[in-house]
């Protein structure tokens, strides 16, 4: 059986603002590696060769990024959405781009480990239209959420106040072409969008065989600050460590565990311990990397102290006083110690940005 595949990259990403205010949040990095291209590689890795990406109409960000798929050997084809309308309304507007193929949808801000080739051979021995990965979660009510009554679903709910079981549906589902008799019927919801849940109810109550399977390594949804971070730690954590060409690390510095030091980046007096990815060309002088943490492409750490953070492109961290941890920088951002006294805290901060001080 062959397959296509339909990874969603649009949708405005308000959770992870300020940093999508600049950047589509497929294409933030996790271990210093867009979001976007976990997804493109888990399918092109189950043997997939046709991948269609839906991207916001006003915006050429994703396209322009990924190109025309010949990086990874594949052939992309972009499907432009008009606005956020729901994953239904995604699925509904991918009909030309799929015909009558069966399909992966992933949804391009979800990662799981393990890749995909698994659920599309489980699909075609189950023989059903509509194959769903589940993933046990805390907060089920964030996510659409399944009832199983004696090994089936007999009900898909979206965000529900009082969940039926603890299992998210996760954003990697695999459907034959009926999903597209499901996306034209159904109406949108309260919140204005066609949601995927209401498109597999609608299977359900049309007597089309669901099929579905437990993800039992990890996956992560990446809709929010934290789930960035805990992506990141997972990556890194299953990255072999490496040192690319023209890296410098001086006798003085120790590099332990997993670490990965990208193309000419310099590593002067410094401990830097791992899982961490330092980026091309960055600078880390009399400082301290710690584990879980990316430092992306010519970014300065100087006299300075990261842990457990994700740190985007030409930043300087310079002489930071306090170690930072836990959090997200935005391309570049200055950390810097001001000068003079009274000794101050100083900001400059956009829109919608979140500083904690101590
Ligand atoms: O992550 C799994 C969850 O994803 C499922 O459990 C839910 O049933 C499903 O509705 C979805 O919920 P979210 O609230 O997380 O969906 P979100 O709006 O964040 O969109 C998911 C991805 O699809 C994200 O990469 C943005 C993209 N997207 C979203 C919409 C609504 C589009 O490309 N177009 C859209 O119209």
């Amino acid at each position: 059986m062959t397959f296509k595949a339909l990874i969603a990259s649009g949708g405005r990403g308000t959770r992870l603002r300020p940093i999508t205010h600049t950047q589509n949040k497929h294409l933030i990095p996790i271990a210093n590696k867009p979001i976007l291209h976990y997804a493109i590689e888990a399918a092109v890795s189950a043997g997939i060769k046709e991948i269609g990406i839906v991207t916001n109409a006003d915006s050429d960000e994703v396209p322009k990024a990924i190109g025309d798929g010949s990086m990874w050997g594949v052939r992309m084809t972009y499907i432009p959405q008009d606005a956020p309308r729901g994953l239904a309304h995604v699925v509904k507007i991918a009909e030309p781009f799929i015909g009558k193929d069966n399909f992966i949808f992933y949804l391009g801000d979800n990662m799981v480990v393990g890749g995909v080739k698994r659920y599309l051979d489980e699909f075609e021995k189950s023989g059903t239209n509509c194959y769903l990965t589940l993933a046990k979660v805390k907060d089920p009510e964030r996510f659409g959420v399944p009832e199983i009554k004696k090994g089936m679903i007999v009900r898909v709910e979206e965000k529900p106040r009082k969940p039926k079981s603890s299992y998210a549906v996760a954003g990697i589902y695999i459907y034959d072409s009926s999903i597209f008799e499901a996306v034209k019927k159904i109406k949108p919801s309260a919140r204005g969008e066609l949601e995927i849940s209401d498109a597999h109810q609608y299977l359900i109550d049309h007597g089309r065989k669901i099929g579905f399977s437990e993800i039992t390594g990890w996956w992560k949804d990446t809709g929010k600050p934290l789930d960035l971070l805990e992506a990141n730690r997972l990556i890194l954590e299953n990255t072999d460590p490496g040192i690319e060409d023209g890296v410098e690390v001086d006798s003085h510095s120790d590099i332990a565990g997993r670490v990965v030091l990208q193309k000419g980046c310099r590593v002067v007096r410094s401990k830097v311990r791992g899982p961490a990815i330092i980026g091309e060309g960055a600078i880390i002088e009399n400082s301290y990397i710690g584990p879980f943490t990316s430092i992306g492409a010519g970014t300065q750490v100087i006299n300075s102290e990261v842990e457990y953070s994700i740190v985007l492109k030409s930043c300087r961290i310079l002489d930071a006083g306090m170690r930072i941890e836990g959090s997200l920088l935005g391309n570049d951002v200055e950390i810097v110690r001001a000068d003079g006294k009274p000794r101050v805290q100083r900001f400059m901060i956009g829109d919608q940005s979140r500083v904690e001080v101590a």
